[in-house]
């Protein structure tokens, strides 16, 4: 009963920890949750593309042109996190480098290169958000 009530409580403090974090996040400006929903957007355009089949090399270049240049905002919105926090930020820098570069001409080409960059997004928001 005793290491229950323990357990009960470990999880109420974690999660109060949790809150006040994130809080402390968006007691900043909008501007993080900006740089996040247009790195969302194109992203989304890129994925719905791939499953729609329709990969044209110039929008794809141009959404991941526009990606990568938010992407470079991540640091200055988020300011004062834990170096662990500007790893993942340069694993998704790096990411989105090679899926410039890559220049995807096909669907195929297109759903390689967004894979690293679907996988940093998400390993930061495992730690993180
Ligand atoms: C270096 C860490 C990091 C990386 C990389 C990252 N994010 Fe985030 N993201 C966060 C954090 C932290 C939050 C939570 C912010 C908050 O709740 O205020 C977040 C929140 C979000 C949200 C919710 C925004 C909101 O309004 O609360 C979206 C959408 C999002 N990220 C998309 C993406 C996409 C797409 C990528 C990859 C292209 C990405 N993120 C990469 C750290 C990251």
């Amino acid at each position: 009963m005793r290491a229950l009530l323990l357990v009960i409580l470990g999880l109420a403090v974690g999660a109060m920890g949790a809150t006040s974090a994130l809080s402390a996040l968006r007691q900043g400006t909008p501007f993080h949750d900006g740089v996040m929903a247009v790195m969302q957007h194109h992203m989304g355009v890129l994925q719905a593309n791939v499953r729609a089949k329709q990969c044209d090399a110039k929008g794809s270049a141009s959404h991941l042109a526009r990606l990568r240049e938010t992407a470079g905002d991540i640091r200055e919105a988020f300011p004062d996190m834990e170096p662990a926090f500007a790893q993942a930020d340069d694993g998704l820098l790096k990411a989105l480098d090679r899926a410039v570069a890559a220049t995807p001409g096909t669907c195929e080409a297109l759903a390689v290169a967004l894979k690293p960059v679907g996988d940093a997004c998400q390993s930061c928001h495992q730690r993180f958000r």
